[in-house]
């Protein structure tokens, strides 16, 4: 690990030094900055303390659907480097760190008693954390689900399963957690994982998929209470990814089609957890969606549960049209038969005026403040005050032949949606109103980014994939971090 400075004479380091101090200057007294990790994109150790597998292991080992053909068994290898990486957060001066617990790591059958070993790594990562003055964020899950659950999200014995996990957790930490998350995305989970099988475990139901939404939502609400009957002391949440939604056109299909996505990709998620109910389908579609209106309202209670904050995970706006996605547009290679290819009665086309990530993600700062005011219009006095739990972009990132790495995209990007958040929440902002707690930055590492394998860097801190230890280099963007930081 190098986090010797880099030469800050030249007229850009002096620019982007001033920005930084500009920026640092903005940041409000008590506004949180920290960055984010999730455990199966950095930890590796996949073998080791007894972790049991997750839908993850077994998915990124069938052949095709990485597109780098990589697995996470090592990815940054956190797991044996957890004390370096808790100095590049002190040195970096945030003020949180949010991570996640890997499920089948504590408790490696998803069932029973917790893990020593596992819960052992995560000691030493909160004693770490808090000698270092950074708060704890923990997210309960991050998308790898123990295998052993059979059935995954679609069995509901699984919600019972994590709301009795996260009350052991409680048990464990609560005198060390600041603030929980009970699910990272589970719109994601839902759609990628189980309705179009891009992602782990890999099923293609389409709406055949909403049970493991459902599930997902039920599993919230017990593990709100579950750490809470455990008298934990720190603040429960949940990080819900939320985008803007636009039709492609004024035509009647494609305003029913954006509003069959905000319901899948926004709607469902937040209105059950902040106002228990489901809602409304759009009308044609109210056959595929009738789980929304059949639930039993009990769960709805369950899954209504006073929250302390809101996580909102903000990439991009969506601009759909509708019918099903032209088969080009079908995600990353894989093998399998041509049937499993399935498609919503919708797509997602692209915002041609807005530049974009190396992801492809629009660079769409403006929204971001949309998505706020979206929140504050649909949920009003139910909307617990929010932190932008997860926020970033991927780049290219190579080091140059000295070895340092250059990201003056993510600087450009990181700073123009800090901006957009507090200009968003400020007095006459788009958002005026909503209690705007802190910024999560995707991510401190570079890591496995799902099926993108390797392929797409996250991190303030360059990771060397090839480099049997895994080299660490700090990229510009987090000494401008430091600055910002220092700058407060
Ligand atoms: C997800 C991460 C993912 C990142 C970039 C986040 O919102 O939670 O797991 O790596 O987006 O795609």
């Amino acid at each position: 690990m190098s986090t010797k400075p880099v030469n800050s004479n030249t007229p850009a380091a002096r620019a982007w030094e001033h920005r930084a101090a500009e920026l640092g200057d903005r940041l409000p007294g008590g506004f949180v900055v920290g960055t984010a990790t999730s455990a199966f994109q950095i930890e590796g150790g996949a073998r080791e303390g007894g972790r049991g597998e997750s839908s993850w292991d077994p998915f990124t080992a069938a052949a095709g659907r990485i597109r780098d053909g990589s697995n996470a068994s090592v990815a940054a290898d956190h797991f044996n480097r957890v004390d370096d990486d808790v100095v590049l957060l002190r040195e970096l001066g945030g003020d949180a760190y949010r991570f996640s617990l890997a499920w089948s790591r504590v408790q490696p059958d998803g069932r029973g008693a917790l893990s020593r070993a596992g819960l052992a790594f995560y000691d030493r990562l909160l004693d770490g954390l808090l000698a270092a003055g950074i708060s704890p964020m923990a997210t309960l899950y991050h998308w790898d689900t123990p295998l052993k659950l059979r059935g995954g999200w679609l069995n509901r014995d699984t919600a019972m399963r994590f709301g009795d996990y996260a009350h052991l957790l409680g048990e464990a930490f609560g005198d060390r957690i600041d603030s929980w998350v009970t699910l990272n995305e589970p719109a994601t989970v839902t759609l990628n994982g189980y309705a179009l099988g891009t992602d782990a475990p890999g099923e293609a139901r389409l709406f055949g998929a909403l049970p493991a939404a459902h599930h997902q939502l039920l599993a919230h609400g017990l593990a709100v209470q579950g750490p809470r009957a455990a008298d934990v002391r720190g603040e429960i949440g949940i990080a819900n990814v939320h985008s803007p939604v636009q039709a492609a056109s004024g035509r009647e299909a494609d305003e029913v089609a954006a509003a069959l996505f905000d319901v899948l990709h926004n709607r469902m998620y937040a209105d059950a957890v902040l106002l228990g109910r489901y809602p409304e389908p759009p009308e044609p579609y109210a056959v595929p969606l009738r789980l929304l209106l059949e639930t039993d309202p009990e769960d709805l209670r369950t899954i209504r549960q006073p929250l302390d904050f809101y996580g909102l995970n903000y990439v991009q706006p969506s601009r759909i049209k509708a019918g099903p996605a032209p088969v080009t547009a079908q995600g990353p290679p894989r093998d399998g038969p041509a049937e499993t290819v399935v498609a919503f009665p919708f797509h997602v086309i692209p915002f041609r005026e807005f530049p974009v990530t190396g992801a492809g993600a629009a660079i769409a700062p403006e929204y971001l403040g949309v998505a706020l005011g979206e929140l504050r219009d649909r949920y009003g006095d139910d909307l617990p005050p929010v932190y932008i739990t997860a926020g970033g972009a991927s780049f290219p990132d190579l080091a140059d032949k000295w070895g340092a790495v250059h990201d003056p995209a993510r600087i450009d990007y990181l700073a123009e949606h800090l901006t957009a958040a507090l200009a968003a929440v400020a007095p006459g902002g788009p958002a005026a109103g909503v209690t705007l707690r802190g910024y999560f930055i995707w991510s401190l590492l570079d890591s496995f980014e799902w099926t993108a394998g390797y392929t797409r860097r996250f991190g303030l801190v360059h990771v060397d994939f090839l480099d049997g230890t895994r080299t660490r280099t700090p990229k510009s963007s987090y000494r401008w971090l430091q600055k910002v930081l220092a700058a407060r």
